[in-house]
């Protein structure tokens, strides 16, 4: 069994509904408080159930949603279909794409999940089809000193922020006996240090430095951003500070 396998049966990674709409909600602000600017064609590439997708779709001008899969896929065509700017397709359509066709690439809590020449195949492809002054955003890499504890801890006290610490608390139970736990435990994670993953975009001709956030809620996991060569790895980006309101509604909800 791979990670595909995993994402395209029924996970139970949310340890309640209030906590994948926080989550996912979390996650298009944090994209939308990076955009470029309002005429940007996005893609974020293994969104998941991007439950906020209409945020991100609203403020700017192409969206397109990939995941490998085939699941996941199906359930966001049908809640994406009222956004005409957003379409929803597999890795291998993206591979097919024309060069330059996006402005900003989201690879958010993904790369994880990929085996080390994958992520190189990746970054080679995500090169080739970002404009030339596009932006590479890989989101909630794991280094390699934080391990499930670290994470649980950081869940728990997003939790405790948001109003679902029980919950919290007894998913963390749960996913202890889970099969995302024996997944991650037989598999493994590509965990990877930040030198590391700056010296493997360099490697694809990216150019890239990290930004003063993680995109989500962990802030022991890594966002980089990069840029394609021969610019400069782009300036280290706050990502919260620009968005205020953004997260003001966030907290009027918890
Ligand atoms: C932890 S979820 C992250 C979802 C979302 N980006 C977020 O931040 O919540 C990982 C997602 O990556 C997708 N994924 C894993 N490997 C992938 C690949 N090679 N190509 C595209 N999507 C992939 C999985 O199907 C899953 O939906």
């Amino acid at each position: 069994m791979t990670w595909r396998d995993f994402w395209n049966g029924e996970t139970t990674i949310y340890v309640s509904e209030r906590h994948r709409e926080i989550h996912y909600r979390r996650i298009a602000q944090d994209i939308v408080s990076i955009l470029p600017d309002e005429d940007c064609r996005i893609l974020d590439f293994g969104c998941g159930e991007a439950l906020s997708a209409g945020l991100v779709a609203a403020s700017c001008r192409s969206l397109v949603l990939c995941d490998a899969a085939e699941t996941v896929r199906n359930k966001i065509r049908g809640r994406t279909r009222g956004l005409a700017n957003t379409r929803v397709v597999s890795p291998e359509a993206v591979e097919a794409m024309p060069d330059g066709s996006f402005d900003l690439i989201v690879a958010n809590s993904v790369i994880q999940y990929l085996s080390r020449s994958e992520l190189e195949a990746w970054l080679r492809t995500w090169r080739r089809v970002l404009s030339p002054a596009g932006r590479l955003v890989l989101g909630d890499i794991v280094p390699r000193r934080v391990g499930p504890l670290v994470d649980a801890a950081a869940l728990l006290k997003f939790s405790a922020e948001h109003g679902f610490l029980m919950a919290a608390a007894g998913g963390l139970v749960r996913t202890a006996l889970s099969d995302y736990r024996r997944k991650r435990a037989q598999l493994g994670l590509l965990q990877l240090d930040e030198a590391e993953i700056i010296a493997i975009a360099q490697s694809q001709g990216l150019a890239a430095s990290r930004s003063v956030q993680n995109l989500g809620h962990n802030p022991r996991r890594l966002t980089i951003i990069a840029q394609r060569m021969p610019h400069a790895a782009p300036e280290p980006m706050p990502v919260r500070e620009r968005l205020p309101q953004a997260y003001n509604l966030m907290h009027s909800t918890a």
